[in-house]
């Protein structure tokens, strides 16, 4: 679904602080795939993800969704079809505004009626279902502000709010490495079931090697720009997060095993 062809981006060309942070990637998304993304810090993971949705202009190459070349497209314009949360529990969710509200935007995203359309009542309906479905009581909370929300809630308040639109593409820069551990959990545990959504691929990043294989069906490595290890499968089934720091070279501090 997702197609990257010789993907390039540099940082500062020309200047004392040039860096290379996509070198040539070559990437291919399969439908449905729940893809985790490990790598040390300044490996080039945050960055991948900024090009796919459009915040950096690439350099070199190209690419493709569904056929559709968006090499070109500004990002508010993928916004449509990309989903995102990030690792920042206040950045995803309008703080001064309802659950309802919040929800509502989200929503109407990609409708013409935007917020003007306010939110009926059968849709009222459909989000407290939805809601229930988090399992954090929040359908009864709906005219709470954002504001009143934990980390943990808000994390999955905007996960659901990047999901609600249908998008084709879901991404995730460390969206729980903020959390304590249960929350942290939680919200793993329902990134899980919506990747299971149809027609949604995910990519996530994240520090922690364990999560990095425990969930989704592929993992890849990235090193100095570069994707140097891409594995799913019996070979995905049968590695540890000992095999591999031994294989890899894995040195991260923040690298939680
Ligand atoms: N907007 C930017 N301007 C200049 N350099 C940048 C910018 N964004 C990233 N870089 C550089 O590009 C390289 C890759 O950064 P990136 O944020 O993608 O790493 P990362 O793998 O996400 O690391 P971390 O695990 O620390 O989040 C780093 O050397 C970083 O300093
Ligand atoms: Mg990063």
């Amino acid at each position: 679904m997702l197609k990257i062809e010789k993907m390039h981006k540099t940082f500062g060309k020309g200047t004392i602080n040039e860096k290379v942070a996509i070198d040539n990637i070559d990437f291919n998304l399969r439908p449905g795939d729940f893809v985790t993304i490990i790598g040390s810090n300044g490996a080039g993971k945050s960055t991948l993800l900024n090009c796919i949705s459009g915040v950096f202009p690439i350099d070199k190459g190209k690419i493709i969704l569904d056929g559709k070349n968006i090499t070109r497209q500004p990002e508010f314009k993928r916004s449509k079809f990309i989903g995102r949360v990030f690792q920042d529990p206040l950045k995803g969710t309008a703080f001064d505004m309802t659950i309802e509200e919040n929800l509502s935007i989200a929503y109407n995203k990609n409708s013409f009626r935007g917020l003007q359309s306010g939110i009926n009542r059968k849709q009222k309906e459909v989000f407290r279902e939805k809601l229930a479905l988090l399992g954090m009581g929040l359908e009864d909370r709906m005219k709470q502000k954002a504001k009143l929300l934990s980390g943990g809630q808000r994390q999955a308040l905007t996960l659901f709010m990047a999901v609600i639109s249908k998008p084709k593409l879901l991404l995730l820069d460390e969206h729980t490495a903020a959390l304590d551990p249960g929350a942290a959990k939680k919200v793993l545990e329902l990134t899980n079931r919506f990747s299971k959504e149809p027609g949604l691929s995910t990519m996530m990043i994240t520090h922690n090697m364990k999560d990095a294989l425990q969930y989704g069906n592929r993992t890849i490595l990235m090193k100095e720009g570069k994707i140097v290890m891409d594995i799913s499968g019996d070979e995905r089934a049968d590695m540890t997060v000992e095999k591999l720091i031994e294989q890899f070279e894995i040195d991260n501090d923040r690298m939680l095993l």
